[in-house]
């Protein structure tokens, strides 16, 4: 058998270092909240494969589908023949997402196929060019998701020239605010700005689009205050732009609600889906007004693998399953456990400046003074490794990789959750001495 050193060592030799991986360890397999590496070693899970597995590793319904479609068929191309569970998924998530209006849903293959399926039905749909997005953003790393994406290292260092036509204004970061106010005295200044934009950025009848994120995710689990995103989308209704929800990481109830917009009684135009939608399998989803999703014209959207047969069986069974197991309910208990136990850590140690979350969207910011909230990056590095050797895979985030974020699968188990929280505290009790 093969050890986790011996395959690494493998890894180094045949796969480019692009690619990152947080953790030096190969999967053999994982149910629910645990993942057993090749040697045997479990660990509970905090990270989810990135907030894919919000269903749990394994779960026997999405099983049952994905094997009882691979036994009929696993691909004929949507746009050669059609397949039911397409329309079926399409209708559900047309009822499910936020806002009372006619909806239509196109499903294609990744978060960032998602997001710049969005952007163009907003370009086809206004006949405008510009898209605004913002600092500490996160949606993707293909060329135009990249060019959306603020973080410069690692993912856009390099890479240029970068699409045109982004505009990139601060976002609702209270912790670190911009313009250095404080909620809520500011008044949402940072909201409002949007206005100023158009005078000394670009020009709100050349913006086709205001592509947002309800809390950021890479950017550190940041919560806008409750108000920010009905000036946002106020603003986006005066003047004919386009308001896209990027809920691949805070949607499917990671947040304690479907999507991460009904906490701010927001509907957005388009909602773009990914991550958990599928349990595992690659799928994302674009759903949004049926006037704006149904302009582009016949064979513009689309692609070969776009709504794989098998990812939307999946995406079926998911549905089914949070319905089934109350998963929403189960989100919001594990967020206020998160809540409490990071804000008793915070407590006793100075390392950790902020805890913030939404639902089960929890996160702890780590600085190495809570005065000059200077990032602790090093010392989250070794959090995580320290947390991996005693049995918990953890991922941290953030602009300067400074932030532990938690995106456990919801059905972890009370025990499972207890002993994870026990393995940071005892990691942060031995890394500050
Ligand atoms: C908010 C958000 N948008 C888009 C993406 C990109 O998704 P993918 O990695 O599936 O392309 C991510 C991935 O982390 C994300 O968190």
């Amino acid at each position: 058998m093969k050890s986790n050193e011996s395959l690494l060592q493998e890894r180094l030799k045949h796969v480019p270092q692009g690619p990152f991986n947080t953790h030096p360890i190969f999967a053999a397999k994982a149910k629910g909240a645990i993942i057993t590496d090749i040697e045997g070693k479990e660990y509970i899970d905090f990270a989810g494969g990135i907030g894919v597995a919000n269903v749990g590793h394994g779960d026997e319904e999405v099983l049952r589908a994905v094997h009882d479609q691979i036994d009929k068929y696993m691909h004929t191309c949507f746009h050669v023949v059609m397949y039911e569970p397409y329309i079926e998924l399409a209708k559900r998530l047309n009822e499910l997402t936020p806002g009372n209006f006619p909806k239509k849903t196109m499903f294609v293959n990744s978060g960032a196929e998602g997001v710049e399926n969005a952007i163009k039905v907003a370009r086809h749909a206004t006949n405008r060019t510009a898209t605004i997005a913002f600092e500490d953003a996160f949606h993707g790393r293909t060329l135009l998701a990249m060019s959306l994406t603020s973080k410069m290292k690692p993912y856009k260092l390099g890479f240029a020239p970068y699409a045109p036509e982004v505009y990139r204004m601060p976002y609702a970061y209270c912790y670190r605010c911009a313009f250095g106010l404080e909620y809520p005295s500011c008044e949402l200044h940072c909201a409002y700005f949007l206005r100023d934009f158009f005078n000394t950025n670009i020009s709100a009848e050349q913006v086709a689009s205001l592509i947002v994120e309800p809390v950021l995710g890479e950017g550190g689990f940041v919560v806008p205050p409750k108000e920010y995103f009905k000036v946002l989308q106020k603003i986006c209704q005066d003047n004919g732009i386009v308001f896209i929800a990027d809920e691949v990481q805070t949607g499917f109830g990671r947040t304690a609600k479907m999507f991460a917009m009904e906490h701010f009684d927001i509907a957005p135009d388009i909602t773009v889906m990914a991550k958990s939608i599928a349990a595992g399998l690659p799928l994302s989803a674009v759903t949004g007004k049926a006037e704006l999703m149904d302009h582009p014209q016949v064979g513009g959207l689309g692609g070969t693998f776009s709504g794989n047969v098998v990812a939307l069986r999946a995406g079926l069974a998911v549905l089914d399953q949070f319905k089934k197991k109350s998963l929403l309910k189960r989100a919001e208990q594990i967020g206020k456990k998160m809540i409490d136990r990071f804000r008793a850590f915070q407590k006793a140690y100075e390392i950790i400046g902020d805890v913030r979350g939404l639902g089960a969207m929890v996160a702890m910011e780590l600085v190495t003074d809570r005065k000059t909230k200077e990032p602790a990056t090093a010392f989250t590095k070794q959090l995580v490794a320290r947390c991996r050797e005693k049995g918990l895979l953890m991922i941290s985030a953030g602009t300067h990789s400074n932030i532990i974020r938690t995106l456990m699968p919801l059905v972890i188990t009370d025990e499972q959750l207890e002993k994870g929280l026990s393995i940071i505290e005892e990691s942060l009790s031995e890394l500050q001495k």
